[in-house]
């Protein structure tokens, strides 16, 4: 049997710390929406060229009100869609451009975790089941073998090994979250894709899988794109964190930068609706979101913020200002200079 090249040579998988596991430049996503037969079909820009990098062993928080883009960056990164423009790899490998054979084979690299922990297992299916499955499709290990990893992953992600023959139902919503870590878990991805994991959970329970995923990501130097709402949440895991507004990343870099000093007003403007993080002692900085996010369908024609921004001037309204290197981070805002 003769099998045709890949167009690409696939690089071997590197696990040393100095690869990143994700590269993305530029990502864009638009949709088509229909509006009936008479009428053009609109666009919308749900993620408007974005870039990030993460390493092993590292997490990238994306941050930012509901809308903003962070779902459908998810979608994107865990193979789930494919951007619209734009660059992405995984492990070395080019994402847009691989070939079915390179696809496949990625989809073990990357792995997701999603909020709802209620609705994303098989209510019957045992959990033993339910871990073993991605073995199941894409491995040859025998029943035996499976059953011991599936046994092993309980373990390490804190549940017992009496729990292999139990239902999703006799679970509580942080059981549950651990079981869809440890079938995340199963094939050994480099990167784990976290859209909301635990915006669904008691806050006690929230910081018990927090740890459990710091603990994981430690040991296991598993890369994390987690992404949440809330700050508040962010701060415990992230390494850095990228902020979104309408499709667009407004500031991105260190998460201390970031939550010491933000430079953008949306930046600012979210750390102070988070109870407990603006330590700056600037009380210029402690502004409030008024007004309604406008629709992604009809974004504002200068700097997407400007609607809701209280620093707003003539240019903001007027010309989109680009992510640009400053004070340690990246910025999208023409007053920046002035919040440092
Ligand atoms: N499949 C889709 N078709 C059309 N519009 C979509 C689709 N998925 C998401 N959107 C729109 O894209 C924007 C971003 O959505 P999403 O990525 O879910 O944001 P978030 O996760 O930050 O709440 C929203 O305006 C949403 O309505
Ligand atoms: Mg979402």
């Amino acid at each position: 049997m003769s099998v045709a090249a890949p167009e690409r040579p696939m690089p071997a998988t590197d696990h040393s710390a100095s690869a990143p596991v994700v590269v993305a430049r530029d990502l864009k996503q638009v949709y088509r929406i229909s509006r009936g037969v008479f009428h053009p079909a609109d666009h919308l820009q749900a993620v408007s060229g974005v870039s990030f990098t993460v390493m092993p062993g590292k997490t990238l928080a994306v941050v930012g009100e509901s809308g903003c883009g962070k779902s459908t960056l998810a979608r994107m990164v865990s193979l789930i869609e494919s951007p619209t423009s734009g660059e992405l790899s995984l492990n070395g490998v080019d994402v847009v451009h691989a070939s079915p054979q390179q696809r496949h084979a990625l989809r073990s690299t990357v792995q997701l975790v999603f909020q709802n922990p209620f609705g994303s297992l098989n209510p019957r299916k045992k959990i033993g089941t339910i871990l073993e499955s991605p073995l199941e499709i894409n491995t040859q290990l025998s029943n035996s073998e499976r059953a011991a990893q599936a046994r092993a992953m309980l373990g390490l992600v804190g549940l017992r090994p009496e729990h292999y023959d139990r239902y999703p139902h006799m679970f509580s919503g942080g059981q549950r979250q651990r079981i869809a870590i440890a079938r995340a878990l199963m094939l050994k991805p480099a990167l784990i894709v976290a859209d909301e994991p635990v915006s669904a959970l008691d806050v006690s329970i929230q910081a018990q899988v927090l740890n459990l995923l710091a603990d994981l990501q430690q040991e296991l130097k598993l890369a994390y794109l987690f992404i949440s709402h809330d700050l508040g949440v962010v701060r415990h895991i992230a390494h850095d964190v990228l902020v979104m507004y309408l499709g667009h990343a407004v500031e991105q870099g260190d998460k201390k930068t970031l939550f010491t000093q933000p430079l953008h007003p949306y930046t600012q403007a979210l750390l102070a609706s988070t109870p407990g993080i603006v330590g700056t002692g600037n009380s210029k900085k402690r502004i409030v979101l008024s007004g309604e996010l406008p629709s992604p369908l009809n974004p504002p024609s200068g700097c997407v913020f400007s609607t809701r921004c209280p620093h707003v001037t003539a240019r903001c309204e007027q010309e989109r200002p680009t992510l640009r290197a400053l004070d340690g981070r990246q910025v999208a805002c023409h007053l920046a200079e002035k919040f440092i």
